[in-house]
């Protein structure tokens, strides 16, 4: 089921994002109800694209886009008496006149030829502009609509990505100097286009220490993100420091690192007043929970502004079985979090395997990854490693 693309034409002067115009095509299915068929999309070249005009049309020349809806009555296949084939039909886009096209109306290729698949899919339905002057109006206006709507859906948002450079603090202390210093990775990951930099200031200042947030808060461009612990010391600190946001995670010192979720729901209480505290210096809260309905629930409840989803259960998995059950409580929780209003974050385990079905995710806002971008950053540097991280990220997220 879906849309399916077979590129017929020489690609050695422009790069076709296949993944990117299959979501689109899909998102418009969608939208028309029949996400459930199939469509075969064909992209040729000039020449192709005339000998089909010339051969079902009777017209010299190109042209754009072609469509050939399936047709049952031509089809004897013994398959199709006994199941009802969803299939839609062909439609068939000369890239090169597309091109041309785009050229002239100062708009990307692959936005032109969302238009004509648009374009081809209504005929495919049904819709016919040569019939008559009316209906060439109405599917004009169909397309129109289509097409702002696939522009402002919350599926055309890109997902941010914003670094925890926690792990860069961890190697400057193994040695108790000054480098590698967080502040510098900051502000390279900035420049390499992260979003956000996060970092967790924990009780015992295994890694970011307090001259770290205090530099970081002056000197981050994008958003700074301050995980913490509900303590009363590091409550103080934060509403002195004033970060953008902070995320509050449970934090227990024998732990390596963040393992669960917040248990909101048991401790609604002392985490409203943090809340409230927080709201008044005019910092926004997210609370890090596992993907499960009642926290999320309980979040919403106290008056969290964010939640982030805690992602480590589907990285660690261990079988595709067990990675999708993971996944799927995640799409739940986000879809079921997004609904209510909240704003959705995710992170924890994140690497460049398993970041861009998450980040493909339609209701997630802003990933939060560390560990995976440190580690690869020994290896290519950190510029590098931010910027693999963000092509992967956005690849996943924009459908427009
Ligand atoms: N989000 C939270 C709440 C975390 O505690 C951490 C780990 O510091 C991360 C995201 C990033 O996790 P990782 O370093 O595994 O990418």
């Amino acid at each position: 089921m879906g849309a399916h693309f077979t590129l017929h034409c020489d690609t050695s002067s422009f790069r076709i994002n296949e993944k990117l115009l299959q979501r689109r095509t899909a998102w418009l299915m969608l939208q028309n109800h029949v996400a459930d068929h199939d469509v075969s999309v064909l992209l040729v070249d000039d020449e192709e694209i005339s000998w089909l005009n010339n051969q079902y049309r009777n017209k010299q020349g190109p042209t754009n886009v072609l469509s050939f809806p399936f047709s049952h009555e031509n089809d004897h296949s013994d398959i199709s008496h006994t199941i009802a084939l969803k299939e839609l039909g062909d439609i068939i886009i000369s890239v090169e006149t597309a091109q041309e096209e785009a050229c002239k109306l100062k708009v990307s290729l692959h936005d032109r030829l969302t238009w004509l698949i648009t374009h081809g899919l209504l005929h495919l339905l049904g819709h016919d502009h040569e019939r008559s002057e009316n209906e060439a109006l109405a599917m004009w206006e169909l397309e129109k609509d289509l097409i702002s709507k696939l522009q402002n859906s919350r599926s055309s948002q890109m997902t941010h990505l914003a670094i925890n450079v926690d792990h860069v603090a961890t190697v400057r202390n193994a040695r108790g100097i000054t480098e590698p210093d967080p502040v510098a990775a900051a502000a390279i990951c900035e420049l390499a286009g992260a979003a956000g930099i996060v970092v967790h200031l924990r009780e015992d200042r295994r890694h970011i220490n307090d001259r770290d947030v205090r530099l970081l808060r002056e000197t981050i461009k994008t958003r700074m993100n301050l995980e913490m612990g509900a303590n009363k010391e590091i409550i103080e600190i934060a509403l002195n420091l004033k970060p953008d946001m902070v995320t509050l995670v449970p934090e227990k010192r024998q732990e390596l690192t963040t393992e669960g979720g917040l248990n909101v729901a048991g401790q609604k209480k002392k985490l409203a007043k943090t809340i409230q505290q927080m709201d008044k210096a005019g910092i926004s809260v997210s609370l890090f929970i596992d993907p499960e309905a009642k926290q999320v629930k309980a979040a919403h409840a106290i008056g969290a502004t964010y939640v982030e989803l805690h992602t480590g259960r589907y990285c660690d998995a261990t079988t595709e079985t067990d990675r999708e059950k993971e996944y799927q409580f995640i799409a739940a929780a986000a879809e079921e979090a997004y609904q209510m209003g909240l704003r959705v974050n995710a992170g924890h385990g994140l690497d460049y395997q398993t970041t861009a079905r998450i980040a493909a995710l339609d209701t997630i806002e802003e990933l939060s990854i560390g560990h995976a971008i440190i580690t690869r950053a020994v290896y290519v540097g950190l510029d590098q490693a931010v910027r693999e991280m963000k092509q992967i990220v956005r690849d996943a997220s924009i459908i427009y």
